[in-house]
């Protein structure tokens, strides 16, 4: 696919170039500071263009006039709390599904765009339905508000997923070209709640729900490189992805026999 690529200089969008290089996808690059691009990433990005994440019609403009057919947002950092300065993430979420998806979806009509976006595991359901995650552990507030915007939107119009990982931690200091694209076939994926869901801390009174809520997530802890290429492994299935409308929850695989 042809992939607009958000936050290319950041330690997630940096590891996902190769990894979609790797799977043989095109990338256009979106950034607000093109110097920052290491010059072997830039030596493989089809194009670059300079634009803040915020500014929806310039996303527009770059799917529209690269011809975009998939995008990746790894723009922006997601507040921890709602103590700390929100930034700019939830504008730039809200900028990326208006923007790219939305406005150049319905412009060039025909099939949706396909949308990965980063989001956190505190969307993800807890077996306790209706609760999710953030219900116990109210981390990364912005998370919920940025589901709630684009579940309202119908996949026909913009094919998005939400990636739902807790803490990622990189296998190597710098980007790695080629990417391993083994490296997904490490993770376990379910559609809206975390994999390998177990109640360690059943027995527990009162606070049984928020330890385990808190067990599970760091289980979840994963490999950046694996993340990344899942991602991109899934952008080869196109439209016809399972994950299409859900959020993703990841785990190694590795971990799953431990928990
Ligand atoms: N890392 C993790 O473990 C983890 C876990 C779960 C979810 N996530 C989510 O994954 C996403 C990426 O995280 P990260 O660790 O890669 O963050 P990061 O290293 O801080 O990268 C953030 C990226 O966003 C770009 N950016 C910020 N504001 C922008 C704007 N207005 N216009 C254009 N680009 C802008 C930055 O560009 P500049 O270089 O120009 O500043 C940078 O490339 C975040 O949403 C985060 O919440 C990360």
């Amino acid at each position: 696919m042809k992939v607009l690529l958000l936050g290319v200089t950041g330690n997630v969008g940096s590891r996902m170039l190769p990894a979609l290089l790797a799977r043989n996808h095109q990338v256009v690059a979106y950034v607000r500071t093109p110097s920052k691009i290491p010059s072997e990433a830039k030596s493989k990005i089809d194009s670059i263009v300079t634009g803040s994440a915020t500014d929806s019609e310039a996303i527009k403009a770059a799917i529209t006039s690269h011809s975009c057919d998939a995008i990746v947002n790894a723009a922006g950092v997601a507040p921890m709390t709602r103590f700390h300065s929100q930034g700019d993430f939830s504008t730039i979420f809200a900028a990326v599904v208006k923007a790219a998806a939305l406005e150049a979806g319905r412009e060039r009509g025909g099939a949706p765009i396909r949308c990965w976006l980063m989001s956190g595991f505190g969307i993800l359901d807890s077996p306790k339905k209706p609760y999710m995650m953030a219900d116990y552990i109210p981390m990364f507030p912005a998370h919920k508000p940025n589901y709630m915007l684009i579940k309202s939107h119908p996949v026909e119009e913009l094919a998005w997923s939400l990636f739902c990982a807790t803490q990622m931690f990189p296998r190597y200091d710098t980007p790695r070209y080629p990417a391993d694209t083994d490296a997904a076939s490490n993770l376990v994926a379910k559609s809206d709640a975390p994999p390998a869901w177990t109640e360690r801390f059943r027995c527990v009174p009162l606070i049984g729900n928020y330890l385990n809520v808190m067990a599970q997530s760091q289980s979840c802890f994963s490999v950046l490189e694996n993340c990344v290429d899942f991602m991109a492994a899934d952008l080869e299935m196109g439209l016809r992805s399972e994950w299409v409308g859900k959020r993703v929850g990841v785990m190694e695989k590795s971990k799953v026999k431990a928990v």
